[in-house]
């Protein structure tokens, strides 16, 4: 593996006249906005990848690339990982997919389970969306209610419910009692989503209280990232974390814990991190190797909820592709190589990330920090502090100002999530920790300037 070689500048850059170009033109005739993904489009148009070697990612126009976003922080190990696709090759060569069971899947959810009591039970799904349905729906079977609760800004994937209030801006968020406002996301959506989902604030424990003191009565489930990405990637409160619980245990809501990327915080998953005692969990991306995965996992008790085996299930789930064998042995190559050894040294290496990106913003006097937990990580412009959405969200300049760094470490040879987060993958070593760092400093202080040039 070449993990120590830096950026290439051996060809063009995504500019003019590239191949990455001429792909986009021809992806806009066939695809609407000439890109599958929303999350992964940005202006001009992004590189097209070709093909991926650990932590580098090689463009169609043959340049080379530290890759930090991993697809969307799925690949703990980086890309084409010896392993797991060892694991591919052997079990593709059997078949791809049956209408039966396979023990691949007995083996992945075992592994889940031996790694926190609390997986005891598991379902496979493709997606962290699909994850993250299913265990709403269980959570509506377990309870018999249908209002689900959220923190504002958090994303839980693409479903009507879990989307509300996922980008409200300072001109909606509030409602007439200046709690957070139920925002639709999505042109169309039934107007009931708005009233059947009940939006918290993050780092508000007194708020939450009182709002789920109000609606705990009537809701099925609290569906919570403990660190999330789109929130500005910082942790829950404990004093938040009290909260939920004791309105939990009070009213009977279900919590389901979404770990689909907080997952990699530890070897047991975020949930013993944050003390959270969930009734269902949701996880996804790392889980699959690189390859399509969700999962809904819980006590034997609560998952009891999705069991067909006397008739018809009190939820249904299901997918002609669920625990398909490819993504399970992937999943269980990539899990079996992020022991407890290898999460300390990555989270070792985001510490390392933070410090040095930290020190070095502050000794060039740019406004800007760097938030993240683990291996993950998050840009922020400005002197406020993030503790939540709103402290997080970004004004149309502070917008602007993001998307040209996100830019500029592009064409530095470095990949991030357009919001400018990232996460590291088992491949990097302080070598590339430290190319990140002094490049995401220096482009931050090209594009925002330095206290000196204030
Ligand atoms: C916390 C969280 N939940 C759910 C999802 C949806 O997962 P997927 O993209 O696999 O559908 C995501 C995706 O980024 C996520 O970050």
């Amino acid at each position: 593996m070449t993990t120590s070689r830096g950026p290439g500048h051996n060809s063009g850059q995504a500019g003019s006249h590239s191949q990455s170009e001429a792909a986009y033109l021809r992806a806009q005739r066939v695809v609407p906005g000439g890109s599958m993904r929303a999350a992964s489009w940005f202006k001009p148009h992004p590189p097209y990848a070709a093909r991926g070697e650990g932590c580098w990612l090689i463009d169609v126009d043959g340049r080379r690339m530290l890759d930090c976003a991993n697809n969307f922080f799925s690949l703990i190990h980086g890309h084409a990982f010896p392993p797991v696709l060892d694991a591919i090759q052997n079990t593709m060569s059997k078949g791809t997919a049956f209408g039966l069971p396979t023990e691949a899947e007995i083996l992945l959810a075992e592994a889940l389970a031996a790694r926190n009591p609390q997986l005891e039970q598991t379902r496979f799904c493709n997606s962290g969306t699909e994850a993250v349905l299913a265990a709403v729906k269980g959570a509506r079977g377990l309870t018999s209610r249908e209002r689900i609760a959220k923190f504002e800004g958090c994303y839980h994937g693409a479903y009507d419910w879990v989307e509300v209030s996922l980008d409200p801006s300072p001109a909606n968020w509030n409602d007439a009692d200046g709690n957070p406002a139920s925002i639709a996301y999505n042109q169309g959506a039934p107007a009931s989503v708005l009233t059947e989902t009940v939006v918290l604030p993050f780092a508000d424990a007194q708020r939450c209280a009182d709002i789920l003191r109000r609606e705990g009565p009537t809701l099925a489930a609290i569906i919570l990232d403990p660190h999330p990405s789109r929130a500005g990637a910082v942790p829950i409160s404990s004093d938040v974390v009290e909260v939920i619980q004791a309105a939990c245990r009070r009213d009977g809501i279900m919590l389901i814990v979404d770990e689909v990327i907080s997952f990699r915080l530890s070897h047991a998953g975020a949930s013993p991190v944050f003390k959270l005692k969930p009734d269902l969990v949701t996880t996804a991306k790392i889980i699959g190797g690189g390859l399509p995965i969700g999962a809904v996992s819980g006590s034997a008790e609560r998952m009891s909820v999705f069991n067909h085996a006397n008739g018809k299930p009190r939820v249904s789930t299901g997918g002609t592709f669920s625990a398909n064998p490819l993504s399970m042995a992937a999943g269980l190559a990539s899990l079996a190589h992020y022991d407890e050894a290898a999460v300390s040294r990555l989270n070792a290496l985001g510490d390392e990330l933070r410090a040095k990106t930290r020190a070095g913003l502050s000794a060039s006097g740019v406004q800007a920090y760097l938030s993240g937990m683990g291996s993950l990580f998050r840009l922020h412009l400005g002197t406020k502090q993030v503790v939540d959405y709103r402290s997080a969200y970004a004004d149309e300049q502070t917008a602007e100002n993001l998307r040209s760094i996100h830019r500029g470490m592009l064409d530095e040879g470095i990949i991030l999530t357009p919001n400018c987060s990232g996460a590291l993958s088992t491949p990097m070593t302080a070598q590339e920790v430290d190319l990140l760092a002094t490049t995401l400093v220096r482009v931050v202080a090209r594009v925002v300037g330095t206290a000196a040039a204030r």
